[in-house]
């Protein structure tokens, strides 16, 4: 399998929860050291790192050939890789923090999809596809999150889409909406105060820890779960309920 966003918060529980089932882990990232720490703690053996910058589009078909050579197959790719830029004044959001954070939350994300997909296809085996949106798609986002809280709309939209595409070849594709999760993204220039209201408005009443996100990821990629696809899955403590 392959994990995008391997590093982040919530993509080392996720890596590190599909090690512990067994699977082959292709961990990928921007920070060499961080992946090589990461693969080398994680359970079983055969797991490789690999750095790429995913808004570069020409790294997707290397990656996806690189986990078909090393892994030995693909059946599941979950894609994490993702940036906020908060801005608190709308008035202050540039043409390039738009660009910046659709191209990899969305324009990468479909691409690299593709790419997965299209090797799924080839293989004639199915296969698993687990996208990452967020409590923002719904909620237009907090913070001075309106631009990622659009590509993370722009995620659902292109999750049902690729579900329709990919359904014959019985690949699935569904995605995890956490709602707020302890990690570097969420915690980054988030006002207290924002954080305080939003943590009122979760029946739980706390913020998740990254490892309560994981857990849903290996059940989509499960045959548990073969009969879901186009769904999002809403992650969020209560926060949202549908
Ligand atoms: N933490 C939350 O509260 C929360 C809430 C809703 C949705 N999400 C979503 O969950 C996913 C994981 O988020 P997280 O909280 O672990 O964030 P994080 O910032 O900890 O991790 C994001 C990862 O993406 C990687 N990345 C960024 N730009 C990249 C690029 N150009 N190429 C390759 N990798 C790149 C980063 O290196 C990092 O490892 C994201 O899709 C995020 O939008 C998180």
């Amino acid at each position: 399998m392959v994990v995008t966003g391997a590093t982040g918060g919530i993509g080392r529980p996720v890596a590190e929860a599909f090690a512990a089932t067994g699977a082959k882990v292709m961990a990928v990232g921007r920070d060499h050291a961080k992946l090589e720490s990461l693969v080398a703690g994680l359970d079983g053996e055969g797991h490789i790192a690999v750095v790429a910058d995913l808004a570069d589009l020409e790294t997707h078909d290397r990656l996806v050939d690189r986990a078909l050579d090393e892994l030995g197959g693909l059946y599941v790719l979950t894609n994490l890789a993702a940036v906020l830029r908060r801005r608190d004044n709308i008035d202050d959001v540039t043409e390039e923090d738009w660009d910046n954070q659709h191209d990899l939350n969305l324009k990468a994300a479909f691409f690299l999809c593709r790419s997965a997909g299209r090797a799924m296809v080839e293989a004639g085996q199915g296969g698993r596809i687990v996208t990452f949106t967020s409590q923002s798609w719904w909620t237009g986002g907090f913070g001075g999150a309106v631009v990622y809280s659009a590509s993370k709309g722009g995620v659902v939209s292109m999750t049902r889409g690729l579900a329709r595409a990919y359904g014959p070849h019985r690949i699935t594709v569904n995605s995890v909406s956490p709602g707020q999760a302890h990690s570097n993204m969420l915690m980054t220039d988030l006002d207290p105060e924002v954080y305080e209201a939003m943590k009122a408005a979760t029946p739980l009443g706390y913020v998740a820890e990254p490892e309560e996100i994981a857990g849903t990821v290996v059940f989509l990629a499960s045959r548990h779960a073969g009969y879901i696809t186009g769904a999002t899955i809403n992650v969020s403590g209560g926060f949202l309920m549908y």
